[in-house]
């Protein structure tokens, strides 16, 4: 089953060979099959069927690699079962998931019910696979971005029409859900295929590129929707290098000025900052010098246009570039210009409180980065799916920080020099022979009674308590291998009065080891191999955001889920050139795709809120599908399951019974069915929901 798509694969040579020693030996024995083997057979499933609830044990056939030859393998199959089901004992057959589960279920037992998962998972005493969490953050940064990016445009693909003899973003779907593959965002296939996959994904992306740019100039044509078709009187460029600084449209010479326009893919409106490298009417190779920072609002699955001109030289106000060297008088310095703020130290440069101004919380905390040492055992060394640290201790990277403060009128920027290599973010030095794995460690004095909280898969928080698993009794050999957890949209702890809350831009591992305390691995870079089948060492150079919030008891989701859902899908930028009166003149500056004025409720943003999350938001939300689509009818809305392949009215629900006290979880509330003709569909917390509209 490949269901845990998050899960890598074991793929261990030694196990291929075990396993063709099996198919060799089977194929040996059925040519005079004894009742010994038709025994060893019966043996181990009743060693199964021993550990199993009811009669029915299930034995998965192939694996990683070893399902290639189908005719081999259904002719020995066929012949296992016949002879098995001769002898009597038990009764073997081929089978597929939803037969199995019909026999479950027929059954009429009582199940117990499971609403967490199985991570960390461990294949040894000191084999925590919690390594892949983090590997390849660049890769994984890569994949993110582009699911945000393909989101969005696919939202303005449809917006301006499709048209079938332009480009699409299919082949950048194609190459998303290939890097789905559990070797593949996980960060466990060798490099060459890694390369594979983000090449395919490079060139999916340019495809996207090409449709947004035609929509988008479509969109802003002033034609009516659909009719623009290839006459693209504006050609668009994007700046996917952004991540690296490099955006040649903003600073590339030309006479006119810089147009912006800026799309939001979310539901409701939008005021964020853009930071792009500063247009100076002059083309750069270099690394820009300048960046221009200013704050957008942008309407609910809309756009916004602005235009960016250089003013003949004029007073510098608001480029008050306060380096500490320079200011340096006070003990502390304070940073943020809004109700956030952070006090750093100004003689270690280091982070020492932070607190908000609305909500009063304050909270000395303190910011690092570190490293563990690679194991390398040659037992068990650490690799790309297995964390082994060769000591509980992280090494600090430094323990004063060069501090630079640039304060402007929307946003106040820390530069913090840790090491050369920390403020560039790699590479990562290994010339000591010594693989890294590089942490960032924030420090607060709260009371956490050893339990934090991470995602799952983006959606519900589990509660984690350190050494602790809730339904086995556990031994944890590698007490910190063993307490990472996978974090897709971050991690949080909470204290009688605060909520000290940390979202990521990738996916990567997180731990709360001591009380107070959350890490987040950023990078690994490995010099061993850790015998699972990638065969080679990690390696590889990344630079990256993460976003911290503290908060009230109880008032930190809200600020997770929706910034959580911008960090997913930022405003996307497309850059143009053109003098503001003549754009003004044959385009539209702004637009949307929803009824003006109509935004979706915060909580509806493809995530709800959980029960008991958060007071206001975790209730029934309406969304309106006639204001979500203006100037189109809907002629029909058809509720489909949730990868939209099957009616929903067409879908059979099997239903269990629920061991213990007969005390169910009270049912989870739940939208009605949508009226035809009224078309407003209600969505109960957390729930997802799936429909093909019709349009007119
Ligand atoms: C079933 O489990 C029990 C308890 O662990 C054990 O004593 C017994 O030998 C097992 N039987 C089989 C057939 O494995
Ligand atoms: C389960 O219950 C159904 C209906 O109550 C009954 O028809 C069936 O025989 C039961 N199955 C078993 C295995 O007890
Ligand atoms: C997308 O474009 C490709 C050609 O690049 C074409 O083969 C394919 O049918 C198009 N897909 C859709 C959904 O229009
Ligand atoms: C699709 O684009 C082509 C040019 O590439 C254009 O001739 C045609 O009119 C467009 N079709 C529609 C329906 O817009
Ligand atoms: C900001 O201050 C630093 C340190 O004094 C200086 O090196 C840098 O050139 C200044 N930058 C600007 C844009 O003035
Ligand atoms: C600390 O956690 C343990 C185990 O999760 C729990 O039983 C206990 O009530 C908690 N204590 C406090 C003060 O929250
Ligand atoms: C764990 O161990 C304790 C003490 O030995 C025991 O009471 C408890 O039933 C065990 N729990 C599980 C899930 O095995
Ligand atoms: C920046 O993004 C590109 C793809 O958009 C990726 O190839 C590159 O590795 C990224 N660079 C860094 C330093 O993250
Ligand atoms: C969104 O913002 C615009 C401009 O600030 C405003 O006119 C509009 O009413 C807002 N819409 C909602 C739903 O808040």
């Amino acid at each position: 089953m490949h269901s845990q798509s998050i899960m890598p694969h074991l793929k261990v040579s030694i196990l291929k060979l075990v396993m063709k020693t099996f198919l060799s030996r089977m194929i040996l024995l059925f040519s005079t099959i004894t009742s010994i083997n038709v025994k060893d057979f019966v043996d181990a499933a009743k060693a199964q069927a021993n550990v199993t609830r009811t009669n029915h044990i299930m034995w998965t056939m192939g694996d990683d690699f070893q399902y290639q030859f189908a005719e081999s393998w259904f002719r020995q199959m066929d012949k296992f079962i016949k002879y098995v089901n001769k002898d009597g004992e038990i009764n073997a057959l081929y089978s597929t998931p939803s037969i199995y589960t019909d026999a479950k279920n027929a059954a009429n037992g009582s199940w117990p019910l499971k609403t967490d998962d199985y991570f960390p998972y461990a294949d040894g005493d000191n084999a925590y696979w919690t390594g892949y969490f983090t590997s390849r953050p660049g890769f994984k940064r890569f994949v993110r971005q582009l699911s945000g990016y393909y989101l969005a445009a696919r939202q303005v693909e449809f917006l301006a029409g499709k048209n079938k003899t332009l480009p699409n973003t299919s082949k950048l779907g194609d190459a998303l859900g290939v890097a789905q593959h559990h070797d593949a965002v996980s960060g466990t296939a060798k490099q060459h295929t890694t390369n594979d996959y983000a090449k395919r994904l490079a060139i999916g992306a340019t495809e996207a590129e090409a449709t947004v740019s035609s929509a988008f100039s479509c969109l802003v044509s002033n034609k009516i929707k659909g009719q623009c078709g290839g006459s693209q009187d504006t050609t668009f460029s994007q700046c996917q290098l952004l991540n690296i600084s490099y955006c040649p449209s903003t600073e590339a010479g030309s006479s006119k000025p810089l147009v912006v326009v800026v799309y939001n893919p979310l539901g409701w409106n939008r005021t964020d900052i853009i930071r792009i490298p500063a247009y100076t009417g002059q083309s750069s190779n270099q690394i820009p010098q300048n960046w221009l920072v200013f704050q957008v609002t942008v309407p609910p699955l809309g756009w916004a246009t602005y235009f960016i001109s250089k003013e003949p030289k004029t007073e510098r106000t608001h480029s008050d570039n306060n380096s500490l060297k320079d200011t340096a008088v006070d003990e502390v310095v304070e940073i943020g210009p809004g109700n956030l703020k952070m006090l750093f130290s100004s003689a270690s440069g280091q982070l020492t409180r932070m607190f908000n101004k609305v909500t009063g919380v304050d909270t000395p905390i303190q910011q690092s980065y570190l490293w563990y040492a690679s194991s390398t055992d040659s037992q068990q060394s650490s690799g790309a799916y297995i964390f082994r640290p060769d000591s509980n201790t992280p090494t600090i990277v430094a323990q004063s920080v060069h501090l630079d403060v640039f304060r402007g009128p929307l946003v106040h920027e820390v530069h913090q020099q840790f090491s050369p290599w920390i403020y560039q973010i790699g590479p990562i030095p290994t010339d000591d022979n010594i693989g890294k794995e590089v942490i960032t460690k924030m420090t607060t004095n709260m009371v956490t009674n050893k339990t934090s909280y991470t995602d799952s898969n983006g959606r519900d928080f589990l509660k984690r308590v350190y050494d602790q698993r809730n339904d086995w009794n556990l031994s944890v050999n590698q007490p910190i291998a063993g307490n990472y957890y996978p974090l897709n949209l971050g991690t949080f702890i909470t204290d009688s009065k605060s909520e000290l809350s940390v979202l990521v831009d990738r996916a990567t591992g997180g731990a709360s080891i001591n009380d107070g305390e959350i890490e987040l691995m950023l990078h690994r870079r490995i010099l061993q191999d850790d015998g699972r089948g990638v065969g080679e060492p990690l390696d590889e150079q990344v630079r990256g955001n993460y976003y911290v919030n503290i908060n009230k008891l109880g008032g930190g989701a809200t600020w997770r889920r929706t910034t959580g859902q911008e960090i997913y899908s930022p405003l996307l930028l497309a850059f143009t050139h053109e003098d503001e009166k003549t754009w003004k003149a044959s385009h539209s500056t702004s637009g949307t795709m929803m009824e003006t004025g109509y935004s979706l409720p915060l909580n509806v943003a493809l995530i709800t809120l959980e029960v008991g999350e958060d007071a206001a938001y975790s209730t029934v939300a309406k969304v309106e599908l006639k204001k979500m689509f203006t100037g189109k009818e809907i002629k029909e809305v058809k509720e489909m399951s949730l990868s939209a392949n099957q009616e929903k009215s067409g879908m059979k629900r099997l239903s269990w019974k629920v061991e213990g006290d007969g005390v169910d979880e009270t049912a989870p509330v739940r939208g009605g069915a949508v009226d035809a003709l009224i078309q407003v569909v209600e969505l109960g917390p957390m729930e997802i929901r799936t429909f093909v509209l019709t349009f007119s």
